[in-house]
């Protein structure tokens, strides 16, 4: 249960999100406001009709609704006024860094040009009030030529790309179907991340690491039915970006006190808390954290580790890292210290 001291803590502490798409920041407001700007037209009357079909079932219902969503977003202004809302908003939650997935399949497939994509989400990271770097994500219900394509466009922006990463529809799609460009994307000194063990089984998070090479597995809690691997992820402190509320949304867990992250961590894994989808899933950082600890056992020193995971985890250079971490340890120092103990 969550007392006022546990709630402070996890508001408080400074913390990095790794795990947002920056296109699941798109609120209905802010949809029905760029659908007006823009001159589209929505499927939906009304906000509230639209925040009524997110009722999901799963990752594919969820997607279909993304998708469309996504349809509003056509100038170089809307991607900077999505990414910005979302930065100033988790700012709030006291985000100190965030390493953001876009999709750039699903506006180039519309029309939309790259260089508007990314120069927009991009130009609102330089603005914003917390640090913020991007990894590029392929779209793995199209194929890997179609991945290829992406890159090209977006090698004369690699410098705006600190990576790379897989997402959508997992089941069917499995990480060695897009070897080649992973490799390619490995020579050229990008980070490497995949979305595996959401939906898909545990033998696609084998597969992201043996076969893609990535460094960090998005969400992977589906893990836990390999002793084998749970104990090599804990080994080779593999980071995974977890979503509690994402994996309630979409039915991963039955319900929040289901959800196995006190697991991950009292086994030692790298396991740290995200968003995903903030304007679909009910939430941002804060709303993920205060959630898992209203319904879970987790004490203070866990929200210490996972406040600790996600700079560790993150791509932050090595004195970015070390000065987070101390920051959080100092967060950590002070809640325990004196009359006002928060611990
Ligand atoms: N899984 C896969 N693809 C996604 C997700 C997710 O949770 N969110 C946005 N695209
Ligand atoms: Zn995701």
């Amino acid at each position: 249960m969550l007392n006022d001291q546990m709630r402070n803590i996890v508001q408080q502490m400074p913390k990095a999100e790794l795990h947002i798409h920056i296109e699941g920041s798109l609120e209905p407001e802010l949809i029905f406001a760029l659908a007006q700007r823009n001159g589209v037209s929505l499927a939906y009357g009304s906000v509230d009709e639209l925040r009524a079909a997110y009722a999901f079932s799963d990752l594919q219902s969820f997607l279909d609704i993304y998708y469309a969503g996504a349809s509003v977003l056509l100038k170089e202004q809307d991607f900077y006024d999505m990414t910005m809302a979302y930065l100033v908003r988790s700012h709030a939650d006291n985000v100190r860094h965030a390493e953001i997935f876009f999709d750039p399949q699903t506006h180039t497939a519309r029309g939309v040009p790259f260089e508007t994509v990314i120069n927009g989400i991009w130009r609102a990271c330089q603005d914003g009030p917390i640090s913020a770097t991007l990894i590029m994500c392929f779209l793995r219900h199209l194929s890997e030529d179609d991945a290829i394509a992406t890159l090209e466009e977006a090698l004369p922006f690699r410098d705006k790309i600190i990576g790379v990463g897989l997402d959508s529809s997992e089941r069917g799609h499995p990480p060695e179907k897009f070897t080649r460009v992973f490799e390619r994307c490995r020579q050229l000194g990008l980070r490497l991340v995949a979305h595996a063990g959401e939906e898909g089984p545990p033998a696609y998070i084998e597969t992201a690491l043996d076969v893609l090479n990535v460094e960090r597995i998005d969400h992977g809690v589906r893990c836990l039915e390999s002793p084998e691997l749970t104990a090599r992820l804990a080994k080779e402190q593999i980071a995974l970006t977890v979503c509690p509320l994402s994996n309630i949304k979409l039915r991963v867990f039955g319900e929040m006190e289901a959800h196995n992250l006190v697991t991950l961590l009292d086994a030692g894994l790298v396991a740290t808390v995200n968003s995903d989808d903030p304007a679909y899933f009910g939430g941002y950082m804060n709303d993920n954290f205060l959630a898992v600890f209203d319904a879970l056992p987790l004490t203070a020193a866990h929200a210490r580790q996972l406040a600790r995971n996600s700079f560790t985890a993150s791509f932050l250079a090595p004195e970015a890292k070390r000065a987070f971490l101390a920051e959080v340890d100092q967060f950590f120092a002070s809640a325990s210290a004196g009359n006002n103990a928060i611990i």
